[in-house]
């Protein structure tokens, strides 16, 4: 029996940008030192409901993992596991995949959403890609899920799937329940209203965490911002320069009203250079440290290795239990 445990996924999408820093592996950074149990998954299986080319997908693995070593996630006190490597994910997402009807999987946003560019006919693992969520996060008898706002219809249907095993099959399941992070979203430095992200094709819209300290100063000094020259933090009205505050206070943890008194008479072009000065000294040591870790692919596959090693021991009493109660 366990009081609490974490369990959270990143897509393995290679070198993560300042978007996924401040949003996810800042708070995945903090929760290992705040629960005794937590569990953090490269999903591998997750990414693969896209095409991906398979020698990339592979660095990315190992790139994802360099960097959330080098952000300071730290494999003794977080298990780090590559999904794929614990087989027990998807044969717990056949059995709940069992127990969830199509219109359910159906009216979830993310299929809504990334599948409309195909008709409404994206694959099947695609359409079943929150059952796999909630097979990863069940696996392990998970009670809490760090989400954003944009994951808690998933993690709803993870705990209506929860309660329908434990109806059907006898008590085996907490019904986990969402920290709720508090993080803003970082837009793109080229269009403030959308968010950073990874698949932005416009150039100089988002910065990784391995830019070098040129690149991060040229993408600030072209980030869109507005006519008015003065700091104010309005996101409504001054997407741009506010998204500026809120990545400047989200680094150095100074409060929105520190940060505007500070830049008091800064034009914004001006301001972008103190913000980029930020970025650069934030991951300069994370990138050198990115850039060690990569070198060295023998250490980041040990890492892999052993990570399994813990999931899969926490994982099979579980499934030990399923099985019986599922009757196999
Ligand atoms: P991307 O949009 O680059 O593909 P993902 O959707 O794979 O990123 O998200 C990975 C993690 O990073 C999630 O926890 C997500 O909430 C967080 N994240 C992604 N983009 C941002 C952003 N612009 N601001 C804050 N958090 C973000
Ligand atoms: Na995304």
């Amino acid at each position: 029996n366990h009081a609490s445990r974490i369990f959270s996924g990143i897509q393995p999408t290679g070198i993560p940008h300042l978007g996924n820093y401040l949003g996810a592996i800042e708070n995945w950074v903090r929760l290992q030192t705040e629960y005794s149990s937590v569990l953090y998954s490269i999903v591998d299986l997750h990414s693969i409901t896209i095409p991906q080319d398979p020698s990339t997908l592979r660095q990315n693995i190992l790139d994802m993992t360099a960097s959330l070593l080098a952000c300071g996630i730290n494999p003794e006190r977080a298990i780090l596991f590559q999904q794929s490597k614990v087989a027990e994910h998807t044969e717990l997402t056949w059995i709940l995949g069992c127990l969830t009807s199509m219109p359910r999987l159906r009216h979830l946003p993310q299929w809504k959403m990334k599948s409309s560019g195909q008709n409404n006919e994206g694959t099947v693992g695609l359409f079943t890609y929150p059952v796999l969520q909630s097979a990863d996060i069940l696996l392990y008898k998970s009670t809490h899920v760090p989400v954003g706002e944009d994951q808690i219809q998933h993690l709803e249907l993870t705990q209506d799937i929860a309660r329908t095993f434990n109806n059907n099959y006898g008590n085996c399941f907490p019904v986990p329940k969402a920290i709720l992070s508090e993080t803003k979203k970082v837009k793109s430095l080229r269009n403030p209203t959308a968010k950073m992200s990874k698949s932005d094709p416009q150039q100089l819209a988002t910065v990784n965490i391995t830019d070098s300290p040129e690149e991060i100063a040229l993408k600030f000094r072209k980030a869109v911002t507005d006519f008015t020259s003065e700091v104010t933090y309005d996101p409504e009205g001054r997407p741009g320069v506010s998204n500026l505050v809120a990545v400047h206070t989200a680094l150095t943890g100074m409060s929105v009203e520190e940060v505007v008194h500070q830049s008091r008479g800064l034009d914004t072009a001006r301001y972008k250079s103190v913000v980029a000065e930020v970025v650069i000294e934030k991951f300069a040591p994370i990138k050198n440290e990115i850039e060690k870790l990569r070198a060295d692919q023998g250490f980041l596959e040990q890492v892999l290795n052993r990570g399994a090693e813990k999931a899969r021991e926490l994982a099979a009493p579980v499934h030990h239990e399923i099985r019986k109660l599922v009757g196999f």
